[in-house]
């Protein structure tokens, strides 16, 4: 079904019902899930709800600080416990008979406790709690499975990277609530889109590029980066030609403190960055991009800009998708220029973004087409670079491809090797 080594993986991954369900039992429920932002949770009893696959939860700050990650269900019937995608509070009732958990989801509070006759136990029927719950420059992510590996070795050398992103401050914080719409999409395909296809950019964002949309001169200079767990990131230079600001062009009163957190290598990569895009296995997505900001979108006249969106592919059926899509903004940076960044995002990637709607409408399509039995006995084609090595050129982590005027989908590729990894290791089991 999948063959990241002949660059094939079969249609059939992206409309059969049945893989989806392997799916959320095998990658779902087994690997670290990207959550969240802990500048969502600045007080103790703030929460917001969420999903990790299909499961519904509620990531809560408790009294203590420390942050639970819980299924929302009740232990009674099930009914989903708490509704509010997001707000304050020191415990949870549940709407149907009134049950009632703490912060830390211990079962507090049962109506009518004298009818069980002694025979419930509330210390057992606690709202189930993810195994572990972790963070990595503030990024919130969760796991099922006891069995995991800490996230820092989960992340392994796409972390080098995700430094250079959240790393290289200390005021990161999210711009609000993030962004939700649904599409008509299997889950996979932004990944992929995400994880490494830089040549849809000339044909499905070309008309955007008319417009003044990005950059005028699109570069291929750059690296592929796929590290292990099925993690990948593009990242590209500006054009030679092409004068340009350094460091992503984020704002120059920023740039003292990215010197002070990234290595010399990571300044050395980020200096002449235009874009950074990728993927956490398996469905947290980040772009950073820059481009030529025109001065009626309210940026600095002349002068590059650029903005940082996190966002979350989250399976709602083998074919729809809900996008969970968060601005990140620097607070070192002054306000006039996060303004300008955040009209940027909500031009380009933003929920009526020109590149988020060109890109849907691939993913929609794809997944429209594939519906039939015909068109799913077709095979998917991800065989750019195939056999290609890596460049010892690359001075940062994982195994970096280099790119100069071509395209390698060695990261699409290492995604669906660790899908199948996952996939096939759970049906051995189960
Ligand atoms: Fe929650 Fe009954 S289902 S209290
Ligand atoms: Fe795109």
């Amino acid at each position: 079904m999948v063959k990241p080594e002949d660059g094939l993986v079969s249609a059939r991954v992206f409309v059969d019902p049945d893989v989806y369900q392997l799916e959320l039992e095998h990658i779902f429920a087994s690997t670290w899930l990207f959550l969240g932002h802990e500048s969502e949770l600045p007080k103790a009893g703030d929460f917001v709800t969420r999903r990790m696959g299909e499961d519904p939860v509620i990531v809560v700050r408790d009294d203590d600080g420390h942050i639970h990650v819980l299924l929302n269900v009740c232990r009674h019937r099930g009914r989903k416990l708490c509704s509010e995608d997001c707000g304050n509070t020191t415990f949870f009732r549940c709407g149907y008979h009134g049950w009632t958990y703490a912060q830390s989801g211990d079962l507090t509070g049962v109506p009518f406790l004298d009818a069980y006759q002694g025979r419930l136990d509330k210390r057992a029927l606690g709202l189930q709690r993810a195994a572990s719950v972790d963070t990595y420059h503030g990024l919130i992510f969760a796991t099922w499975n006891p069995d995991c590996e800490p996230l820092r070795e989960y992340l392994g050398d796409i972390a080098w990277t995700l430094d250079i992103l959240f790393g290289r401050t200390d005021r990161m914080e999210v711009a609000g609530p993030p962004l939700r719409w649904l599409i008509d999409a299997n889950w996979k395909l932004p990944v992929g889109n995400f994880a490494g296809d830089g040549h849809h950019l000339m044909t499905t964002h070309g008309f955007s590029g008319a417009l003044g949309l990005k950059a005028k001169r699109a570069s291929r200079r750059g690296y592929s980066v796929a590290t292990a767990n099925g993690h990948g990131a593009v990242l590209t230079n500006w054009a030679k030609e092409t004068a340009h600001q350094p460091y992503l062009a984020l704002a120059s009163e920023v740039v003292p403190e990215l010197e002070r957190n990234l290595s010399a290598g990571q300044r050395l990569v980020l200096r002449d960055l235009q874009v950074i895009v990728g993927n956490v296995f398996p469905n947290m997505s980040f772009l950073d991009t820059a481009s030529h900001s025109p001065a009626e979108w309210g940026g600095p006249e002349g002068l590059d800009m650029s903005f940082l969106t996190v966002r979350q592919w989250q399976p709602r059926g083998v074919g729809q998708l809900e996008v969970w899509s968060w601005l990140l903004l620097d607070k070192s940076a002054p306000v006039p220029w996060l303004e300008a960044s955040t009209a940027c995002y909500e031009r380009v990637f933003g929920v009526a973004g020109v590149f988020e709607q060109d890109d849907t409408e691939n993913w929609s399509s794809i997944s429209s087409a594939l519906r039939g039995p015909m068109a799913r006995r077709l095979w998917a084609d991800y065989r750019m670079g195939l056999g290609v090595s890596p460049s010892p050129e690359w001075i940062g982590q994982g195994q970096g491809y280099l790119q100069q005027g071509q395209f390698w989908e060695v990261n699409e590729r290492n995604f669906y090797q660790r899908w199948r990894e996952l996939m096939t290791r759970c049906s051995a089991s189960g």
